[in-house]
């Protein structure tokens, strides 16, 4: 408990899922949370259960649409005018496609990556002012298993999570000076949302890396 008394962490995708759980758990240890999404009921419901469950108010829903660069402007303010300043970014907003890559329509492409990938970059972008104010700070960028290994489906969640874990890199070793970390985590698939939408897909064999023993060997 309160491991993290004193800090202010923003928190993206943060209406359900992952990105609930995540604010729950930041807030149980003491942190002030503010969690954007573009699920803005379902966002506002998270907070009030969260706070409900607090001594104090400890969490402030918001819209954010992690592809806008207003609304990331926005959510940094917001958590500087209401808490003083900001010292987490959970950049967790993402979306799924398990298409391959003739599958995948430019438009379904151009969605994954905005998302993904461009969110990712915004949020550092918008985040790291705030955090060199503070002296320090920690960004955690959630890629996945998905972006170490390749598999049969999944084309442009691929690219994106696996360039996730290089932007992460990048700016880890930019911003090492100014004190503030840079991680990337690669999940496993682990909750029913995207378990379900795999087994419709009859996609389990896209959660197999590709030098796993049933994928075809490379000719030397
Ligand atoms: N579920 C898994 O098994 C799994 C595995 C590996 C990685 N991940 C990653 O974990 C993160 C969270 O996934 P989840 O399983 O909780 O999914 P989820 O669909 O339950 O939650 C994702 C949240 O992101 C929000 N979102 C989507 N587009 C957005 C946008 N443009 N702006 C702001 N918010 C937006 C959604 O509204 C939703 O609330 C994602 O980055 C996902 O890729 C999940």
């Amino acid at each position: 408990m309160d491991r993290l008394k004193g800090k202010v962490a923003l928190i993206s995708g943060g209406a359900r899922g992952q990105g609930a759980a995540e604010a729950r758990l930041f807030a149980a240890e003491g942190a002030k949370v503010v969690i954007g999404d573009v699920l803005d009921d379902q966002c506002r419901k998270t907070a009030d259960d969260i706070n409900a469950n607090a001594k104090a108010k400890s969490v402030i829903p918001l819209h954010l649409d992690v592809t806008r660069a207003a609304d990331w402007r926005a959510a940094v303010e917001r958590c500087q005018r209401e808490f003083g300043g900001l010292d987490i970014l959970v950049n967790n907003a993402g979306i799924a496609n398990i298409k391959g890559i003739e599958e995948t329509s430019e438009e379904e492409w151009d969605s994954v990556v905005n998302i993904n990938q461009k969110g990712v970059w915004l949020g550092m972008k918008y985040a790291v002012p705030a955090m060199r104010l503070r002296g320090a700070g920690s960004i955690i960028n959630i890629s996945s298993i998905y972006g170490l290994v390749g598999s049969f489906g999944s084309a442009a969640y691929h690219g994106t999570k696996g360039a996730v874990r290089l932007l992460s890199k990048a700016a880890a070793i930019q911003y090492a000076p100014d004190k503030i970390r840079v991680n990337s985590i690669h999940l496993e698939s682990y909750l029913p949302r995207c378990s379900t939408s795999l087994r419709q897909k009859n996609c389990s064999r896209s959660s197999m890396p590709l030098r796993s023993k049933e994928a075809p060997s490379p000719k030397r």
